[in-house]
């Protein structure tokens, strides 16, 4: 049986190709991947049979339909995939896959020897993530700064490009498009680098198809960084500078208070050296300790 219906195909490509210019307008449909679509035949049932076709580069392959007069083999890969309607003459495939891409024919037979041939053409469409962007520069003392940017996003289909915004094309260099078609599922993975040359801060972000990525900034500008830089650099040389200050006026106070003592660590160290303050000529120590309190020691 299978071969039979094989054949009548054949033979009825055959005979089309033999007319062509019917004035049959292409139909395009357009079905998102994973997701399901129906594809709806002219004409009006009752019908004797309608057979959905896809055209192959070996001929036309029989995909669903129905025949009043007898049961249709319809192949595995279709069978759990595809539900045909015959009041309405259509055909709804269901997990739409890159490979159901193509053009497809409707034939309607309203009697057994009256058919009409309907071409439609399904496209197969993808969303792509979105893409990341991510962006390496070297900045140099002086001069533009140069960065290696890259974009990339996968799932989609068809085949797209990667639109920056904000990039101006005469700094761009070194392009490469490292995209690749995923050999299972068909959909692509893009994927461009570049190298880009600024002096001024840039917002940067890329698009693929509908999907953008986040916005990084790139040549934040040096003059920015060597004032942040510089500001601290002064702040932390007025600190280190104050410490020293601080430190050496301390040890001085010490030694010119304490004379030839080494102080030693704990409360005693305290005590001791200002006992010996005491015990040392007025003029060495009154400054350091004013009659008031040497008075309550
Ligand atoms: C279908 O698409 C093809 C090419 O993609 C185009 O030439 C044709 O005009 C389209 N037909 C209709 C009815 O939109
Ligand atoms: C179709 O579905 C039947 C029952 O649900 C299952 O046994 C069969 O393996 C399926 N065939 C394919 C090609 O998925
Ligand atoms: C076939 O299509 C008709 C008209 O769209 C609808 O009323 C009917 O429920 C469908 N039959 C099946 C089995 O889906
Ligand atoms: C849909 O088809 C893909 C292959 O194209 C398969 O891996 C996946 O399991 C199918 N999903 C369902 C729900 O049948
Ligand atoms: C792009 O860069 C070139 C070279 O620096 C400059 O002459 C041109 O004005 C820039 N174009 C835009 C749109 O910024
Ligand atoms: C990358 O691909 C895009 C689109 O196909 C093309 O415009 C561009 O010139 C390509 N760049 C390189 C370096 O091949
Ligand atoms: C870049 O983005 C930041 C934050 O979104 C904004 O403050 C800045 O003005 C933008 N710079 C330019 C050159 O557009």
């Amino acid at each position: 049986m299978r071969s039979s219906v094989c054949s009548l195909f054949i033979s009825i490509s055959v005979l089309l190709a033999a007319r062509p210019g019917d004035g049959i307008a292409v139909r395009n449909i357009t079905a998102v991947l994973g997701q399901s679509v129906t594809l709806r035949c002219p004409g009006h049932s009752p019908v004797q049979r309608l057979y959905i076709q896809k055209n192959a580069v070996a001929g036309p392959d029989f995909i669903n339909g129905f025949d009043t007069a007898r049961e249709l083999d319809v192949d595995s890969q279709y069978k759990n995939r595809t539900t045909v309607n015959r009041t309405d003459l259509s055909m709804e495939m269901r997990n739409i896959s890159v490979s159901d891409e193509g053009s497809y024919n409707c034939v309607v037979f309203e009697t057994l020897v009256k058919h009409k041939q309907f071409p439609v053409y399904l496209t197969v469409t993808a969303e792509y993530n979105i893409p990341n962007v991510t962006a390496v520069c070297s900045e140099p003392a002086s001069g533009e700064a140069s960065c290696q940017l890259s974009c990339w996003a996968a799932g989609g289909y068809p085949r797209s490009v990667v639109r920056w915004a904000e990039l101006n094309l005469s700094l761009m260099s070194d392009n490469h498009n490292n995209s690749f078609q995923d050999q299972n599922s068909k959909t692509w993975t893009i994927n461009q680098s570049l190298s880009y040359h600024c002096n001024q801060p840039t917002n940067i972000s890329c698009s693929i198809e509908g999907a953008t990525s986040e916005t990084v900034t790139i040549c934040k500008g040096r003059a920015d960084d060597e004032k942040i830089s510089l500001d601290a650099a002064v702040i932390s040389a007025i600190a280190v500078l104050l410490l020293i200050i601080f430190i050496v006026s301390s040890v001085y106070v010490i030694r010119k208070c304490c004379g030839r003592r080494r102080p030693i660590p704990g409360d005693a160290a305290l005590e001791v050296p200002l006992a010996d303050c005491h015990s040392q000529p007025q003029g060495r120590c009154l400054q350091q300790h004013p009659p008031d309190l040497k008075g309550s020691s």
